[in-house]
């Protein structure tokens, strides 16, 4: 009888010579350079092959059913019979005669202007925007790396442009997730916020030179970077993408480089309100104006772009997923925030006092924790004892984990990217229905949030 054997576990009786043949020669810098070599060319032969992301992305087209089901809230007869008396309209185009018809996004656009300007007054056709409000600047921030940051971001983004916003997505992330969803074309740090950053900074010491010769002192030279950041504006930054209603600031690798630029500044002039630099530059160039929601998706760490992208926000969302780890991350997230908030008012309230002059409070208009990539079948119980603990700072709405987000491979990013015909139509209601409901909860505090700020208008012009 053969006596039962077991295969051991591959991590047994590992042969320490046969280990070290196999290791190959220690690794200094310069191998890196060989490996981002290889990288390079391995690149170049998917590129060569069609397996790349780059050739202009372009966005599908949205059927009679999707656009009366979910972008233009009347009944699809109604919208054929609008259609048909006003043939300067889209008509939209189909595959076979009298097979459904098909828009581009701007026709849908286009569409929607006309119902919002002819069509009933009691129908929402146009998303609120209170008139002479700014644009709302939201945040998508944890620490916590792959929580669905950038997958929230997006959706939320595509989301809030098919409701009818005009939106700019802004990548802080040097690692440019969200530029490549955006298809958008970043050579260097000079494409992205980098230059506003830095003309933030030079216009500081401009006014800080002003002082020191006031006083009699040298002026701190202005360097090339900052001369040619001088002459640099937002708009010179933002790439047109596939979506017409969203436009980008796009970021690559050379970004992470404002992480160690940003302190020698700094140091250099005391003075200088980093954390405003994002903010006043989004204000000064008009960008609150053009747009109606400013999105920022942020790098897995609290950097000074992090900090930028935080000082800047109106609504901040954290996600995070139903998981003890995530969850007890996320909390010391929240520390590093009060930390880093807080000794930055200190410090500055002190000079301000001292000078007489009021001081700094930082203030988010709402700040909310989101459970993403959730399981109710697994995580009902955790995310039950979460909200518990974190009440109405974790929002209600949990986005459900979908396969969908997985599948839909490289050149379509997401639920409102797909062709609906590419799926089982239950498996995409479903999946679309988890990011429309993450939209409408995120919609809710964004009209709240505006609404309020309307109403303290009216007291004040009374
Ligand atoms: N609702 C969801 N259902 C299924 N998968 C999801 C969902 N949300 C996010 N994911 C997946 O989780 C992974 C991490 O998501 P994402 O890249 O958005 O996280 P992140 O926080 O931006 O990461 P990083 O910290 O690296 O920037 C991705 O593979 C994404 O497809
Ligand atoms: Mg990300």
């Amino acid at each position: 009888m053969a006596s039962e054997t077991f295969d051991l576990p591959p991590y047994f009786n590992i042969d320490p010579d046969k280990a070290m043949e196999e290791l190959g020669a220690a690794t200094d810098s310069a191998g890196f350079a060989r490996i981002a070599e290889a990288c390079a060319r391995g690149r170049a032969d998917l590129a060569g092959r069609g397996l790349n992301q780059e050739g202009r992305k372009t966005l599908r087209m949205f059927s009679t059913w999707e656009i009366t089901r979910y972008l233009i809230p009347v009944a699809a007869a109604h919208f054929r019979r609008v259609l048909r008396q006003n043939p300067a309209l889209p008509q939209g185009r189909s595959a076979s005669d009298g097979g459904a018809k098909w828009f581009t996004l701007d026709e849908v656009l286009r569409l929607r202007a006309h119902f919002a300007a002819e069509g009933s007054q009691a129908k929402e056709y146009r998303p609120y925007r209170p008139e002479g409000q700014p644009a709302k600047i939201v945040a998508v921030a944890n620490f916590k790396g792959g929580v669905g940051k950038t997958s929230t971001c997006a959706h939320l983004a595509m989301s809030a442009a098919l409701d009818g916003y005009r939106v700019l997505v802004v990548d802080l992330d040097s690692q440019g997730s969200m530029t490549s969803i955006f298809g958008g074309r970043v050579e260097d740090e000079w494409s992205t916020v980098f230059p506003l950053l830095a003309r933030h900074y030079a216009s500081h010491l401009q006014r800080d030179n002003r002082a020191r010769s006031d006083r009699g002192e040298d002026p701190l030279p202005l360097d090339d970077t900052l001369s040619e950041a001088l002459k640099i504006g937002a708009q010179d930054l933002i790439q047109k993408t596939h979506w017409p209603n969203i436009d980008l600031i796009g970021a690559q690798l050379n970004l992470y480089w404002a992480e160690f630029q940003i302190p020698v500044w700094r140091m250099q002039s005391r003075g200088w309100k980093l954390w405003d630099a994002l903010t006043d530059r989004l204000e000064a160039d008009g960008l609150l104006d053009e747009y109606d929601i400013i999105f920022l998706d942020t790098p897995p760490a609290l950097g000074y772009l992090t900090i930028n992208g935080l000082a800047a926000a109106d609504i901040l969302l954290v996600p995070l997923g139903a998981s003890f780890l995530e969850f007890d991350s996320t909390g010391r997230f929240f520390d590093m925030l009060h930390s880093t908030f807080s000794s930055i008012e200190e410090v500055e309230n002190m000079a301000a006092r001292a000078l007489g002059r009021e001081g700094l409070h930082f203030e988010w208009d709402a700040v909310r924790a989101v459970v993403t990539r959730y399981d109710s079948s697994q995580q009902a119980e955790l995310a039950a004892l979460m909200q518990v603990y974190l009440g109405s700072v974790l929002s209600p709405h949990r986005q459900d984990f979908t396969a969908l987000i997985g599948q839909a491979g490289e050149q379509v990013n997401g639920i409102y990217e797909a062709d609906y015909r590419d799926f089982n139509r239950e498996t995409y209601v479903r999946g679309r229905q988890a990011f429309d409901a993450t939209y409408a909860a995120f919609k809710r505090l964004l009209v709240g949030v505006w609404r309020r700020d309307e109403m303290a208008q009216d007291d004040r012009t009374g």
